[in-house]
């Protein structure tokens, strides 16, 4: 899940004339290899499915968790509450308002007019992720996740920001667009390919992503950049939600286990969309082009700019290599594998964007236990 820039999918195709599409990632010699392989033993494994041979029968799932589906949802217990900490501080700033909008909150509007009851519901509905997860980790006599020691981050002192120590830094983001060409293109990081950022330039710096004082409401572009910056942040957080519970489902034995991370991470993905078209209407007009006075952050306007790759109105999965590159490209998550995506990777990656700027070695070592214990879960 780390960011990566240069190659791309070589072969976009046009989804908007329809033109057939050719696989265009590039493989990993290693999945292609075990592509081949399973090729080379097809006819073995057809001889399975022959009448009187013995069917291949996968092991039946035991109904209660184990104690790597109870690692896997440690793991992802401690995701949610980072997501409903960063959560939280964009919603006291840019949530749902009583009385006139602060100038962030106006800002957020210019991208969508429902920006606040949107930013307030995905809070809501993260702070009842971490809830439930412990609540059920506790049920089945799992130790739920504490992070409460580790809330020691300074808030921002904007006003309408409640003055808590945070988890998560949102004042010097370093924020990942690669979501945003990967999910355009019709190749797929479980095959190697790799995307350039959207906006190099919000990847390489440190912004902030929520005003950090009453100085940051203007003037009005920098205030409308900062809003910009959370736009791209929100699809960056829940697309990698989406990919967690996705590749981690697979690793489940339970059936509640399964359960659990296919009911949660379907919220996911209903957040990662609705972002995906929110973060697009920073990069088009009215907003865009936008240029920050303060600090020469700039959004450039993508239609009719950068091809599909930077195609704003493209809010689905474009169809990319799925599975086998032998069959037709199909709309889907990605990455997915369950062999190349891992919690390990998902904390590295949260590191790299500045989530944890002023974080103690000791959250990252137990961020680090608890991931490392989540990859080792298998069926
Ligand atoms: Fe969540
Ligand atoms: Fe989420």
């Amino acid at each position: 899940m780390t960011s990566r820039e240069t190659e791309i999918g070589r072969d976009a195709h046009d989804i908007t004339t329809g033109e057939p599409a050719t696989a265009g990632c590039s493989a990993s010699a290693g999945r292609r290899g075990l592509l081949q392989g399973i090729g080379m033993a097809g006819a073995a494994l057809t001889a399975g499915l022959l009448p009187g041979a013995p069917a291949a029968r996968a092991a039946p799932r035991p109904a209660k968790p184990t104690h790597g589906d109870i690692d896997l949802l440690r793991f992802v217990a401690w995701a949610e509450l980072i997501e409903s900490d960063l959560w939280q501080q964009y919603a006291e700033l840019g949530g749902l308002a009583t009385g006139s909008p602060n100038p962030y909150q106006a800002a957020l509007d210019r991208l969508d007019g429902d920006s606040g009851q949107y930013i307030t519901s995905n809070t809501t509905d993260e702070l009842s992720h971490a809830a439930f997860l412990n609540a059920y980790l506790a049920s089945i006599g799992a130790e739920p996740v504490d992070l409460d020691r580790f809330r020691t981050l300074p808030s921002s002192q904007a006003s309408g920001a409640q003055q808590n120590g945070r988890l998560t830094n949102l004042m010097q983001l370093s924020v990942d667009s690669s979501w945003y060409t990967r999910y355009r293109s019709p190749s797929s990081p479980d095959f190697g390919a790799t995307y350039p950022q959207a906006l190099p330039q919000l990847a390489a710096g440190q912004y902030p992503a929520i005003p950090r004082n009453d100085a940051d409401f203007e003037p009005a572009d920098h205030i409308q950049a900062i809003a910009n910056t959370a736009a791209f942040h929100f699809a960056s957080i829940e697309q990698g939600g989406t990919s967690l519970y996705a590749s981690f489902a697979q690793h489940a034995s339970s059936a509640e286990a399964l359960e659990i991370l296919l009911g949660i991470g379907g919220d996911e993905v209903a957040h990662f969309v609705e972002w995906v078209d929110f973060a697009g209407n920073a990069v088009q007009k009215p907003v865009a082009p936008l240029t920050d006075p303060t600090n020469g952050l700039h959004f450039p306007n993508f239609v009719n700019g950068g091809g599909q790759l930077l195609q704003p109105n493209l809010i689905f999965p474009i169809p990319c290599s799925f599975i086998s590159e032998n069959l037709p490209l199909c709309a889907v998550i990605r990455p997915i594998s369950p062999h190349d995506f891992t919690a390990v990777g998902v904390v590295d990656y949260l590191t790299s964007t500045g989530l944890f700027i002023g974080q103690s070695t000791d959250f990252t070592i137990f961020a680090m236990q608890l991931a490392t214990a989540a990859d080792r879960a298998r069926r």
